[in-house]
């Protein structure tokens, strides 16, 4: 569903309050912190949590999440292979004009499909951060926060993630947290740890 640009004739009108220039306002970097894993893995939880951490720190930050994003922009989309390609693909234009208004952006989708990721890697730029929530199938269903791993099974709800539709796991993310035997703490610190790394977060 990826389409090619229809509005010809546009030319781009450069800013003059720059990313670099708003960086130095809001006193840190900005960046995209793209969550990947199962439904149930933890990505919404981990990427609110961290938010909370960061914002507790007078970071700017802003999360979004798959489920509330399908409710607004995202809404006429449903969960065939081409609906999470587009999905993901209006995810990451978001996710990169967060990054261009300083935000550090989480994003929490599932994006099951390693292409639709690399390409979301490629649009942001060097200042793409996956991070992968790994958690196995049978962790998740037992987990059953939403219910609908039982109704998948029951096959009331087709091509779902990781029992009728495939997830493809990174082979190199930035980061992975393996999210079934650690607390919420214990991830979120993970990751803050790999942000003082990158120069992202102060401590
Ligand atoms: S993605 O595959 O396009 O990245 P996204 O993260 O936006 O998915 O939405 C996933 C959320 O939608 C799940 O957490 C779950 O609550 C809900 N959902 C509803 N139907 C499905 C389905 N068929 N497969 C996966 N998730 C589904």
């Amino acid at each position: 569903m990826t389409s090619s640009p229809k509005s010809s004739n546009t030319v781009w009108h450069q800013a003059t309050v720059t990313r670099t220039r708003r960086a130095e306002l809001n006193a840190h970097q900005s960046v995209v912190l793209w969550f990947t894993g199962l439904s149930g893995s933890g990505k919404s939880t981990l990427a609110h949590a961290l938010e909370e951490r960061l914002y507790q720190m007078k970071y700017h930050t802003f999360v979004l999440d798959g489920d509330n994003v399908r409710h607004g922009l995202c809404g006429d989309l449903g969960f065939s292979d081409q609906a999470r390609e587009e999905n993901i693909r209006r995810v990451s234009e978001v996710a990169k004009l967060f990054m261009e208004a300083g935000v550090i952006i989480l994003t929490a989708f599932i994006s099951p499909f390693r292409t639709d990721r690399d390409r979301a890697r490629k649009l942001v730029g060097q200042d793409f951060v996956e991070i992968y929530c790994r958690c196995p199938l049978e962790v998740c269903e037992q987990r059953d926060v939403k219910g609908l791993y039982r109704r998948a099974r029951a096959g009331e709800i087709k091509e779902f993630t990781g029992i009728s539709s495939p997830y493809e796991a990174p082979e190199h993310p930035e980061l992975e947290i393996q999210t079934a035997n650690k607390t919420i703490d214990e991830c979120v610190d993970q990751i803050l740890e790999y942000l003082v790394q990158r120069g992202v977060y102060q401590l």
